[in-house]
Protein backbone atom coordinates (compact mmCIF):
# COMPACT_ATOMS: atom_id res chain seq x y z
CA UNK A 1 0.00 0.00 0.00
CA UNK A 2 1.07 3.80 -0.58
CA UNK A 3 1.26 5.18 2.64
CA UNK A 4 1.50 9.50 3.42
CA UNK A 5 2.44 10.68 7.09
CA UNK A 6 4.60 13.21 8.47
CA UNK A 7 7.98 12.00 9.28
CA UNK A 8 9.50 14.55 12.15
CA UNK A 9 8.46 17.68 10.37
CA UNK A 10 8.50 16.31 6.68
CA UNK A 11 5.74 14.64 4.29
CA UNK A 12 6.97 11.25 3.25
CA UNK A 13 5.66 8.45 1.37
CA UNK A 14 6.42 4.89 0.92
CA UNK A 15 5.25 1.72 -0.66
CA UNK A 16 4.90 -0.52 2.14
CA UNK A 17 3.28 -3.61 3.44
CA UNK A 18 -0.13 -2.58 5.59
CA UNK A 19 1.07 -5.75 8.37
CA UNK A 20 4.61 -3.99 8.70
CA UNK A 21 4.98 -2.58 12.04
CA UNK A 22 5.89 0.97 12.80
CA UNK A 23 9.62 0.41 14.16
CA UNK A 24 10.81 -1.92 11.23
CA UNK A 25 9.50 1.08 8.84
CA UNK A 26 11.65 3.62 11.20
CA UNK A 27 14.66 1.80 11.23
CA UNK A 28 14.18 -0.29 8.07
CA UNK A 29 12.56 1.78 5.57
CA UNK A 30 13.92 5.33 6.92
CA UNK A 31 17.35 4.12 8.86
CA UNK A 32 16.01 6.24 12.03
CA UNK A 33 17.50 3.45 14.17
CA UNK A 34 17.57 5.53 17.67
CA UNK A 35 14.03 4.07 18.58
CA UNK A 36 14.91 0.96 19.86
CA UNK A 37 13.49 -2.47 20.27
CA UNK A 38 13.14 -4.92 23.06
CA UNK A 39 10.45 -6.82 24.22
CA UNK A 40 8.34 -6.38 20.79
CA UNK A 41 4.85 -6.98 23.25
CA UNK A 42 4.22 -3.74 24.00
CA UNK A 43 5.50 -4.02 27.98
CA UNK A 44 8.84 -2.34 27.64
CA UNK A 45 8.49 1.13 26.03
CA UNK A 46 11.92 1.31 24.34
CA UNK A 47 10.36 1.81 20.95
CA UNK A 48 7.75 4.53 21.99
CA UNK A 49 7.54 7.21 19.69
CA UNK A 50 4.96 10.22 19.72
CA UNK A 51 2.00 9.83 17.35
CA UNK A 52 -0.23 13.39 17.33
CA UNK A 53 1.15 14.05 20.58
CA UNK A 54 0.67 10.47 22.38
CA UNK A 55 2.92 8.02 23.42
CA UNK A 56 2.56 5.34 21.24
CA UNK A 57 4.87 1.69 21.28
CA UNK A 58 5.92 1.42 17.80
CA UNK A 59 6.15 -2.20 17.56
CA UNK A 60 2.33 -2.89 18.09
CA UNK A 61 1.49 0.03 15.62
CA UNK A 62 0.97 -1.32 11.89
CA UNK A 63 1.33 0.53 8.72
CA UNK A 64 -2.42 0.36 7.77
CA UNK A 65 -3.30 3.21 10.52
CA UNK A 66 -0.44 5.38 9.84
CA UNK A 67 -2.22 7.40 6.85
CA UNK A 68 -1.89 11.07 7.64
CA UNK A 69 -0.11 10.62 10.90
CA UNK A 70 2.45 12.67 12.85
CA UNK A 71 5.14 10.77 13.81
CA UNK A 72 7.78 12.09 15.75
CA UNK A 73 11.00 9.86 16.95
CA UNK A 74 13.84 10.89 18.90
CA UNK A 75 16.15 11.89 15.78
CA UNK A 76 13.38 14.84 15.15
CA UNK A 77 13.62 16.51 18.34
CA UNK A 78 17.11 17.87 17.65
CA UNK A 79 16.89 21.57 16.17
CA UNK A 80 19.39 23.16 13.87
CA UNK A 81 22.46 20.82 15.70
CA UNK A 82 20.99 21.49 19.19
CA UNK A 83 19.25 18.60 21.37
CA UNK A 84 16.18 19.35 23.17
CA UNK A 85 15.43 20.65 26.12
CA UNK A 86 14.50 17.29 27.51
CA UNK A 87 17.76 15.48 25.73
CA UNK A 88 19.89 18.34 27.66
CA UNK A 89 18.04 17.44 31.44
CA UNK A 90 18.33 13.41 30.92
CA UNK A 91 22.12 14.00 30.16
CA UNK A 92 22.73 16.86 33.36
CA UNK A 93 21.01 15.02 35.65
CA UNK A 94 22.61 11.72 34.66
CA UNK A 95 19.16 10.05 34.08
CA UNK A 96 21.00 7.75 31.24
CA UNK A 97 23.21 4.17 32.38
CA UNK A 98 23.22 1.92 29.32
CA UNK A 99 20.91 3.91 27.45
CA UNK A 100 18.29 1.22 25.49
CA UNK A 101 15.38 2.85 27.35
CA UNK A 102 16.45 6.78 27.15
CA UNK A 103 14.69 6.92 23.91
CA UNK A 104 11.55 5.83 25.19
CA UNK A 105 11.54 7.59 28.41
CA UNK A 106 12.01 10.78 26.31
CA UNK A 107 9.88 10.29 23.90
CA UNK A 108 6.98 9.87 26.70
CA UNK A 109 8.39 12.68 27.94
CA UNK A 110 7.60 14.91 24.98
CA UNK A 111 4.15 13.96 24.96
CA UNK A 112 3.41 14.43 28.98
CA UNK A 113 4.75 18.07 28.41
CA UNK A 114 2.87 18.50 24.79
CA UNK A 115 -0.30 17.58 27.57
CA UNK A 116 0.88 19.71 30.35
CA UNK A 117 4.03 21.86 31.44
CA UNK A 118 3.06 21.56 35.17
CA UNK A 119 2.71 17.66 35.52
CA UNK A 120 2.34 16.75 39.32
CA UNK A 121 4.74 13.69 40.29
CA UNK A 122 1.85 11.38 39.90
CA UNK A 123 1.59 12.65 36.44
CA UNK A 124 4.85 11.80 35.39
CA UNK A 125 5.30 8.45 37.15
CA UNK A 126 1.67 7.61 35.09
CA UNK A 127 3.11 8.92 31.77
CA UNK A 128 6.81 6.60 32.64
CA UNK A 129 4.45 3.89 33.82
CA UNK A 130 4.70 2.05 30.25
CA UNK A 131 8.98 2.16 29.90
CA UNK A 132 10.99 0.10 32.16
CA UNK A 133 14.56 0.90 33.09
CA UNK A 134 16.86 -2.02 34.53
CA UNK A 135 19.60 0.02 35.04
CA UNK A 136 19.23 3.53 36.34
CA UNK A 137 16.79 3.60 38.41
CA UNK A 138 13.96 6.42 38.45
CA UNK A 139 15.00 9.18 40.31
CA UNK A 140 17.18 10.90 38.10
CA UNK A 141 14.60 10.21 35.62
CA UNK A 142 11.92 11.46 37.72
CA UNK A 143 14.67 14.89 38.28
CA UNK A 144 15.22 15.28 34.37
CA UNK A 145 11.29 14.81 33.48
CA UNK A 146 10.56 18.02 36.36
CA UNK A 147 13.27 20.13 35.21
CA UNK A 148 12.32 20.38 31.45
CA UNK A 149 8.95 21.12 32.61
CA UNK A 150 10.62 23.72 34.74
CA UNK A 151 12.47 25.23 32.24
CA UNK A 152 9.92 24.96 29.51
CA UNK A 153 7.69 26.97 31.56
CA UNK A 154 10.55 29.26 31.81
CA UNK A 155 11.61 28.94 35.39
CA UNK A 156 15.54 27.88 35.00
FE1 LIG B 1 7.74 -2.09 21.98
FE2 LIG B 1 8.90 -3.24 24.14
S1 LIG B 1 9.64 -3.12 22.09
S2 LIG B 1 7.10 -2.01 24.07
Amino acid sequence: MELNFILNGNRVKIDVSPDKRLIDILREDFQLTGTKEGCAEGECGACTVVINKKAIHSCLVHAITLEGKNILTIEGLEKNGDIDIIQKHFLEEIAVQCGYCTTGMIMSTKALLYKTLNPTEEEIKIALSGNICRCSGYVQILNAVKKSAREMRGEL
